[in-house]
């Protein structure tokens, strides 16, 4: 079918997008697109997501658990107080608390913070306060589910649960839970605001009682609203914002904490399923605990709300410290634990982890296509990866022969199916190795690119590194037929003062609010404006801030040209559509720019850097197309 290429009634471009050369601008560069040869298939997976605890990204992140260290936990510093906790006298009470390591609510969780309350009365109340992750978030009209586990040793009376806030004393919602029992027991209530509760940060949750006596608490917990209204589920900001990336897969749970610093601090996936009561938490790499509430399950049931792959990284015997465990009988335990743990992900309810996954909530098995043996293994230096990527292999592989085994290493004795590599870069640096995978031999292993950043913005990418990122994602995608899959790291930042280890990372938030970066908006449009095909286009008279990508898609044919202007100058661009029967000379197009490359965006100014959407007027079978300085492009084409 041919296109109706009417005669457009307006024809300037909106917004004044379409730039006419200038003096300033640089010399032109000319694309000649051959709409009708397809060079390779472009990877449907080609967009993914990378994730691990750091930064607080699940804990005063994404996992919607607002009270922090519920379970108590003995200080893992040299301090003495317990993380999150302090004492809360109203009215002249006396109280304390201390930790109580001889009992608990369960054999993973077996101590507990010991209330002692002097005196007290229904108008001066005592007990604790959790001052959450930075502030408990507070909003009208909103309803936050809430349990603990208690014991008594007499009478305590009813327990009052309260939001308060920080700076009036006033309670924004309470509840009143029965009277404890002398054994521990789990109780629930619900905490909700009304109407006129004005949004903010600045609340606290206490846990008190109306008259002396000795308590236990453990296990203490909130959740507001999640994600899909999941039980102990995810904010829902984030994971809209990550929906709009269009990723298709997660790589889950590190990096690093995947690792661990020791053998001991490894991501134990057993111990990250059941009730949260029963995850005994562990310490992560990134020196602070982790709860485990983001445990296996709740990261397959991430993947499902977002329509992911899930890429589940098996420890591989390689701890961040050093320690290795040596090929052979000493690795067996490890390959049988992944074993076990794709079984709890993919087995049915005959298995005997696909039952416990049932047991769980959620009795239908988990697609996997792809497994990742470790993480940075080149780090190895014993030189044991080569005989640990084989021995998971050979025994995986065995039982699951469709598995993909991504490497994270080069493996000199055989072809890994996928091998998976990382590059942190300044945006210099990415311009300058934009054709990396250009000149990537196409019989080795399939690549994933599982980590990939603009080293530049803080605590987010700002502008510069947008352009740096976008020019790397032109690199990947031209190649995405030996690019299978990549993901951006880190994805999340809380960025509350002393919560971040790592910057930039693409997503930031406090308790309240979150934002994406410019780099996070690059990836929008990337994400969005795939394609399936990848024409054969040749690039002539570029520069050094010129970089590009062309996709189809085959089902509309729309075709997405990606641009990417990284100077300070205008760029013009000669597009020819090679063997377009016909071209609507309407194209869509999605710009993000900014003035300069220090610009960002912020908490405080989430949407300085976002795209906006024009239209330009001129698109032929051959036209040409000016780039404003410092901007990143789609034009949406359609041709037949
Ligand atoms: O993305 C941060 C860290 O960088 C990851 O945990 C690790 O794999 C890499 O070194």
């Amino acid at each position: 079918m041919r296109l109706n290429l009417r005669k457009p009634l307006v024809s300037i471009a909106a917004l004044g997008l379409a730039l006419t050369a200038t003096a300033q601008s640089r010399p032109p560069v000319t694309l000649d697109i051959h709409v009708n040869q397809v060079k390779a298939q472009a990877s449907p997976m080609l967009h993914g997501l990378m994730t691990e605890e750091i930064n607080y990204s699940y804990d005063g992140g994404l996992y919607g658990e607002l009270v922090r260290n519920r379970e108590f936990h003995p200080n893992d510093s040299w301090l003495t107080a317990i993380e999150g906790w302090k004492s809360v006298n109203h009215g002249g009470a006396e109280s304390s608390f201390v930790e109580d390591k001889t009992t608990g609510p369960s054999q993973a969780i077996s101590y507990s913070a010991k209330v002692t309350v002097e005196s007290a009365s229904a108008s001066a109340r005592a007990g604790l306060a959790n001052e959450g992750y930075w502030g408990i978030p507070v909003r009208p009209s909103t309803t936050y589910k809430g349990s603990f586990y208690a014991k008594a040793s007499g009478e305590s009376g009813p327990i009052h649960v309260a939001l308060v806030n920080d700076n009036t004393g006033v309670e924004a919602a309470h509840a009143d839970v029965p009277a404890l029992t002398s054994d521990w027991k789990q109780y629930h209530f619900t905490l909700t605001t009304n109407g006129a509760v004005r949004p903010s940060s600045l609340y606290r949750l206490e846990v008190t009682a109306a008259r002396p006596g000795t308590f236990w608490f453990s296990m203490v917990s909130l959740f507001p609203p999640t994600y899909n209204n999941r039980p102990h589920g995810s904010r829902i900001d984030l994971m809209e914002k990550m929906a709009a990336l269009h990723p298709t897969f997660l790589r889950f749970p590190g990096g690093n904490y995947l690792e661990g610093n020791t053998i001991k601090e490894r991501f134990q996936w057993k111990q990250t399923i059941g009730p949260d009561v029963d995850r005994p938490t562990h310490m992560g790499p990134w020196g602070y605990r982790s709860s485990d509430g983001m445990g296996l399950l709740e990261f397959l049931d991430w993947c499902e709300d977002l329509h992911m792959q899930p890429l589940l990284a098996v420890y591989a015997g390689y701890s961040l410290h050093g320690e290795h465990v040596d090929p052979g009988p000493d690795l067996e335990p490890y390959v049988n634990n992944a074993l076990d743990e794709i079984e709890y992900v993919t087995g049915d309810t005959s298995t005997k982890w696909g039952a416990e996954r049932a047991k769980d909530g959620h009795p239908k098995p988990f697609d996997l296509k792809y497994v990742e043996i470790g993480n940075e293994d080149w780090f190895d230096k014993s030189g044991s990866y080569d005989g640990r990527y084989a021995q998971f292999y050979k025994t995986i592989k065995a039982k699951y022969p469709d598995l993909q085994l991504i490497a994270t290493a080069p493996i000199k004795s055989m072809k890994p199916d996928v091998l998976d590599e990382h590059f942190y870069k300044s945006a210099d640096e990415f311009y300058a190795d934009v054709h990396h995978y250009d000149k990537t031999d196409r019989n080795g292993p399939k690549i994933f690119v599982g980590e990939w950043a603009t080293m530049e913005g803080n605590p987010t990418p700002d502008f510069g590194a947008a352009l740096g990122d976008a020019a790397w994602m032109t690199g990947m995608e031209r190649n995405s037929d030996i690019v299978i899959m990549s993901s951006y790291a880190p994805m999340f930042v809380n960025v509350s003062p002393g919560a971040m280890q790592w910057h930039p990372d693409l997503i930031g938030y406090n308790a309240m609010e979150s934002y994406g970066s410019p780099s996070y908006y690059a990836q929008v449009m990337f994400g969005k404006y795939h394609g399936d095909e990848i024409p054969q286009t040749d690039e002539l008279g570029s520069n050094s801030r010129f970089f590009y990508s062309v996709t189809r898609d085959s089902k509309n044919s729309e075709m997405y040209i990606k641009l990417v202007n990284a100077g300070s100058a205008p760029q013009p661009v000669d597009i020819k559509l090679d063997g377009a029967t016909g071209v609507a000379p309407i194209a869509n197009v999605v710009t993000l720019s900014a003035k300069t490359e220090a610009a960002t965006n912020s908490i405080d100014h989430p949407k300085n850097i976002i795209p906006v959407e024009s239209r330009f007027e001129r698109a032929s079978g051959n036209f040409t197309y000016t780039l404003p300085p410092y901007s990143i492009q789609v034009l949406r084409v359609r041709t037949k």
